[in-house]
């Protein structure tokens, strides 16, 4: 059984093909990376995958059941997205780490936002801090953080190491490797080829919105 299944998938925006005749499935289990030149449709394929956007022809499964028959909001729950430019909201670091409970009617649990500035090896006062005064990485990784409060079953990742440096992306892909080993699917987009290989057993290539074989790394 495949967790998320593309089958004969396209996209198109008017007399514009962005992905053409996309078929795969990925397991459970499963640490894809995506590549291809910018402009390639790696953006649009990961946003297709919980229904942030529809695909102009064929189908998308995720546990074999197709997606548009998913709650969108219960789907973004189970399969999540942290995009590539971090979009952080409200005043400070805090009103973004407690959204994720909020969403949920839930208490905000503490014990989980200093564990997570705790693996993240992110500065401690940087909870009352004002998004205005975050550095780029700084916003990149509290974007993930909002992202991971909650283990999703699938974690989709757009480029979120861009603005780190090599410490900090070393730190993030040990984060994603741990929640991989703990069955989490992951896709990930990413330019950085030693990225691509590290961690993934499987890897997506992508060229001008075509998809020739999803390549077997592991
Ligand atoms: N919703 C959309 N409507 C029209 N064009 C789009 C849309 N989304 C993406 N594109 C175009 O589709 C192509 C692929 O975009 P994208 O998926 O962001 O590529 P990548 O992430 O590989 O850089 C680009 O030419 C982009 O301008
Ligand atoms: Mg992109």
């Amino acid at each position: 059984m495949s967790i998320l299944k593309f089958n004969k998938v396209n996209f198109t925006d008017g007399e514009k093909t962005i992905l053409k005749d996309i078929n795969f499935e990925i397991k459970k289990g499963d640490y894809v990376t995506i590549v291809g030149p910018s402009g390639s449709g790696k953006s649009t394929l990961l946003k297709l995958c919980n229904n942030l956007i529809s695909p102009s022809d064929g189908s998308i499964y995720y546990n074999d059941k197709n997606i548009t028959e998913y709650n969108p909001v219960d789907l973004r729950k189970d399969i999540s997205y942290c995009l590539q430019i971090p979009h952080l909201f409200g005043e400070t670091v805090m009103d973004n780490l407690s959204f994720p409970f909020k969403i949920r009617n839930a208490k905000i649990n503490m014990d989980k936002i200093h564990e997570l500035t705790y693996k993240f090896k992110i500065r401690k006062n940087i909870l009352d801090e004002k998004i205005i005064n975050l550095s780029g990485g700084e916003k990149q990784r509290i974007s993930l953080m909002r992202t991971l409060m909650h283990t999703p079953d699938v974690l989709l990742l757009d480029e979120v190491t861009s603005s780190l440096d090599v410490e900090n992306t070393s730190i993030v892909e040990d984060i994603v490797k741990d929640l991989n080993d703990k069955g989490v699917t992951i896709l990930w987009i990413t330019h950085d080829m030693e990225q691509s290989f590290k961690y993934a057993n499987k890897r997506i290539n992508l060229n001008s919105g075509e998809l020739k074989e999803l390549e077997v790394i592991k």
